[in-house]
């Protein structure tokens, strides 16, 4: 298979005093100065922490704050965020705030909207909530290793009346690479992983340790925000007998309803908000197993019930979140644009079971074929250049900054995307959500907002959105080795 199997590690029991998952810290706000600003600093740089469970020792890694996940930065919608970020690695970095709507210049992207941190300095970021939600902050320089080696933390902006709920809890979901004494394997951004699945690693970790349980109590209910950080791992989170609300999805409210095939399935940078009602008899235990990769089960954590329920049955509030204030794209009157994705172990076998033989490829193509003529020159350049990855036939190489497209501002756009790879690709956009309209043609049933869209191989997958916030924006795969393998480009709104 192409997936590695977690290994018992992830399995073993560890002792009970570790077994509370905590949130992150929340940081005190440093001025309150101006009225509605909150100010925070953090520091990138090396630190250590138990990854693996004992006897395994702690794992050197990148962090912040010395924390894993970095701090929980938590404001209120309308309020003012500034983070000053140090630099205390010895590499340059940035910070992108992923999910949330900045003006350009804030959106960490080195060399295209801001130059590099580099080591020694301090760069301010600045800007405004614009939406409730949960987000994320990873640097966006050499991310492969930058976020592969720990350097990610959430951001959660409340909403002014957020849900009622008995507990709100964060998770940030990752995994490493671990040797068998818990040591980072070093092979970040190697060849084998790019033209893959990416770094998938062999341990999965809340919030920075592998965990055995999550304690909980009949007839509560949780609002459970879920980050995935992982560099490559997509999860799909089967909840046992209970049934998760789906509230969000990329921080953005949606229509709540059971997730769909019944898994909550996370792409690489992608969030959901559910509502979780604990539903089983005290003092027993449910295991929340991983069931992405297919015959590749594994138990991710255990909700281990307290022998005294708070409740009896499950609460009757409201579970609906507010909407965010996103401008309502008109599908209609849409510009429309083809993005093609390519490249990749099997590109061309891909390629021949969508277009025709091979053997076709030279010999000049019917009309029928034109459309994806784009697609063969791609499959073709990764066979003569370095190039990985292709989108609409272009790998990128170093700093991009030339646009890929330019998307008049204040108009609907319809991205129309095909994943013509073998593999998954969670696909983000930055400084704008979009709706997910349509899947292989078919109208999606809950036209979620997203800012990372995961599409299957083969795929496609039409997204709309007013392009109402200027500047040059990313738009790359989140499986961070693709990413580095040149599947980005840069989308201008002007
Ligand atoms: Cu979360 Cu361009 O990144
Ligand atoms: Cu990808």
């Amino acid at each position: 298979m192409l997936y590695p199997r977690v290994p018992a590690l992830t399995r073993r029991t560890f002792l009970a005093s570790a077994a509370a998952v905590s949130a992150g810290v929340v940081l005190p706000p440093q001025s309150d100065a101006a009225a509605g600003l909150r100010e925070f600093r953090i520091r990138a740089g090396p630190g250590r922490a138990q990854i693996a469970p004992e006897p395994h020792g702690d794992t050197p890694i990148w962090c912040y704050d010395g924390s894993l996940p970095g701090p929980e930065i938590r404001i209120r919608l309308g309020e003012r965020l500034r983070v000053a970020v140090e630099n205390k690695l010895d590499e340059e970095t940035t910070v992108h705030w992923h999910g949330l709507r900045v003006p350009n210049a804030m959106d960490g992207v080195p060399h295209l909207t801001q130059a590099p941190i580099a080591p020694g300095e301090t760069f301010a970021y600045e800007f405004d909530a614009v939406d409730a939600g949960t987000f994320w902050y990873h640097p966006h320089h050499r991310s492969f290793e930058q976020v592969g080696r720990g350097l990610y933390g959430p951001l959660i902006v409340e909403e002014a009346d957020p849900v009622r709920v008995d507990r709100e809890v964060t998770w940030v979901l990752s995994d490493w690479r671990l040797t068998k004494t818990a040591e980072m394997r070093e092979d970040f951004g190697n060849r084998h992983d790019m033209m893959h699945n990416g770094r998938v690693g062999n341990t999965v970790t809340i919030n920075g340790r592998v965990r055995d349980v999550f304690q909980v109590r009949k007839g509560e209910r949780i609002r459970l925000r879920l980050i995935n950080a992982a560099n490559a791992r997509i999860f799909g989170l089967d909840f046992g007998n209970h049934q998760p609300a789906v509230i969000a999805l990329d921080g953005q409210p949606v229509e709540p309803h059971a997730p769909e095939g019944g898994l909550v399935v996370l792409g690489p940078a992608m969030r959901a908000d559910l509502i979780l009602d604990m539903t089983a008899d005290a003092g027993s235990r449910v295991s929340v197993i991983d069931r992405f990769y297919e015959g590749l089960e594994y138990r991710l954590v255990d909700l281990a019930y307290s022998d005294n329920p708070l409740r009896q049955a499950a609460p009757d509030w409201p579970v609906a979140l507010p909407p965010n204030p996103l401008p309502e794209p008109d599908p209609a009157s849409a510009v429309r644009h083809e993005v093609t994705f390519n490249g990749g172990m099997m590109g061309a076998m891909v390629m021949q079971e969508m277009g025709g033989s091979m053997g076709n490829r030279g010999e000049g193509s019917s009309g029928a074929m034109g459309g994806s003529m784009g697609n063969l020159g791609g499959t073709m350049n990764m066979m003569h250049s370095g190039g990985i990855w292709f989108i609409n036939g272009v790998a990128a190489e170093g700093h991009v900054m030339d646009p890929m497209l330019t998307l008049a501002q204040d108009k609907s756009h319809v991205i129309a995307m095909t994943n013509a790879t073998a593999w998954h690709h969670p696909i983000h956009l930055h400084g704008h959500s979009f709706r997910v309209i349509s899947r292989n043609g078919k109208s999606t049933r809950h036209r979620e907002w997203q800012d990372t869209v995961l599409m299957s191989p083969r795929e496609r997958v039409e997204i709309a959105f007013v392009a109402d916030n200027p500047g040059d924006w990313m738009l790359h795969c989140h499986i961070l080795e693709h990413q580095a393998a040149g599947m980005m480009g840069v989308f201008r709104v002007a």
